[in-house]
């Protein structure tokens, strides 16, 4: 265990199935908000849109909206929303739907205030790591997906089309100060994208447990997430509309967001970025889901000691096996996982992607996401990394 640590997560978390109704009563952060959703149409379909619009009203608070957002979110659209922010004179953002228009609310509440570029202040590759000055505006996370756990972190995932950079990033500033997390809005949610962001949830639990920045707080709420998303993927994988699953995954990943701001992600998060910034049409959960079981079976072979835990969080008997055993019971375990929400037809190759490209993968995720690799359990090379990726070609 680490016995030195910091613990700061200074969001008000608003959890519950119908608790969307108490934005019209919550003490809100400014008198005009910059709405930042998705350019799909399922806030409008479903009517969270509504829902949002009208307890503002309640509240007399103006807005805009501003619903460009992709899946893979673009620094395009952040330059733009932050400009319409400052023109329209928002003094606050709201994040409407999935991680990626949250994770945009963020960047553009950095952007309001501050001069230049987005990428001047990125840290990793080609940004060029400027200190933020001004203070972003306040922002209020509303999720209808459960798997970022963007609502209880600072961090935002953004990427450079231009450079094929994906490169996350946050300050003390970017932490919602309210997150109404409520699971009714996750009801609507298609079973293939519930197995992609449920498992996304998983791998930052996963992740954050074997991270070397690891602290008690990070592995209880690991551990509990690595075991609601097992019990409850499923379930909410087949019957959308089971509350009791869609709730436990809501806190699942909620919890596995307190575990990415008191531990952190790790490597297999960079290598994501790196495939997603590749072939813009690999979701995040899929991409992390192709690469986990190569990757944790690489991790558990180096570093065994902490992968039993895993294994018991995901309800096997690990007492009952020889200790030789233990640490690849998780992988085992993860494998049944993804036959279990449908997700073993899986194929990178079915992408527009191909093995040739592992070393050049491996570099834009070394260089672009390098630090992640720090906090690594086992530090890799470069050549076991593209080790890792021609293995996920050839599963
Ligand atoms: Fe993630």
């Amino acid at each position: 265990m680490n016995s030195s640590f910091n613990f700061h997560i200074p969001t008000n978390i608003i959890f519950g199935p119908g608790r969307i109704k108490e934005l019209a009563t919550v003490d809100l952060p400014g008198k005009k908000a910059l709405i930042v959703t998705t350019a799909g149409k399922s806030v409008i379909k479903f009517g969270y849109l509504d829902k949002v619009l009208a307890a503002l009203k309640e509240h007399g608070v103006e807005s805009v909206i501003f619903n460009k957002i992709l899946p893979n979110p673009i620094v395009d659209h952040v330059m733009e929303g932050a400009a319409l922010a400052r023109e329209q004179g928002c003094d606050f953002i709201i994040g409407l739907g999935g991680g990626s228009p949250i994770d945009s609310a963020k960047s553009i509440a950095i952007m309001v205030n501050n001069p230049g570029h987005y990428w001047d202040y990125i840290g990793g590759g080609s940004g060029k790591g400027q200190p933020v000055t001004e203070k972003a505006l306040p922002l209020i996370a509303i999720p209808t997906t459960a798997g970022t756990g963007t609502e209880a972190d600072p961090w935002t995932v953004i990427t450079n089309m231009e450079t094929q950079e994906k490169i996350g990033f946050g300050t003390k500033d970017t932490f919602p100060v309210i997150a109404i997390v409520d699971p009714e809005l996750m009801l609507s949610l298609p079973p293939h994208l519930t197995a992609y962001q449920g498992m996304d949830a998983f791998f930052h639990a996963a992740e954050g447990y074997l991270a070397n920045v690891n602290q008690p707080a990070s592995d209880l709420f690991s551990l509990s997430s690595v075991k609601l998303i097992t019990e409850n993927l499923p379930k909410a994988v087949k019957d959308g509309s089971d509350i009791e699953a869609r709730t436990a995954l809501a806190w699942a990943s909620t919890q596995s967001g307190m575990v990415e701001s008191t531990s952190s992600c790790i490597s297999q998060h960079s290598m994501e970025h790196a495939l997603s910034a590749f072939d813009p049409s690999v979701t995040h959960g899929a991409g992390l889901i192709m690469l986990s079981v190569p990757y944790f079976t690489f991790m558990a072979e180096k570093v065994p000691e902490r992968f039993p835990a895993l294994a018991k969080a995901m309800g096997v008997d690990v007492d009952a096996l020889p200790e030789n055993e233990r640490p690849m019971a998780f992988v085992t375990a993860l494998k049944k996982l993804i036959k279990d929400i449908g997700c073993d037809g899986l194929n990178i190759n079915d992408f527009n992607l191909e093995k040739s490209q592992a070393p050049a993968l491996a570099d834009n995720a070394m260089n672009a996401m390098g630090f992640l690799f720090t906090l690594d359990p086992y530090a890799m090379s470069k050549e076991e990394c593209i080790g890792i990726f021609e293995k996920v070609f050839e599963a």
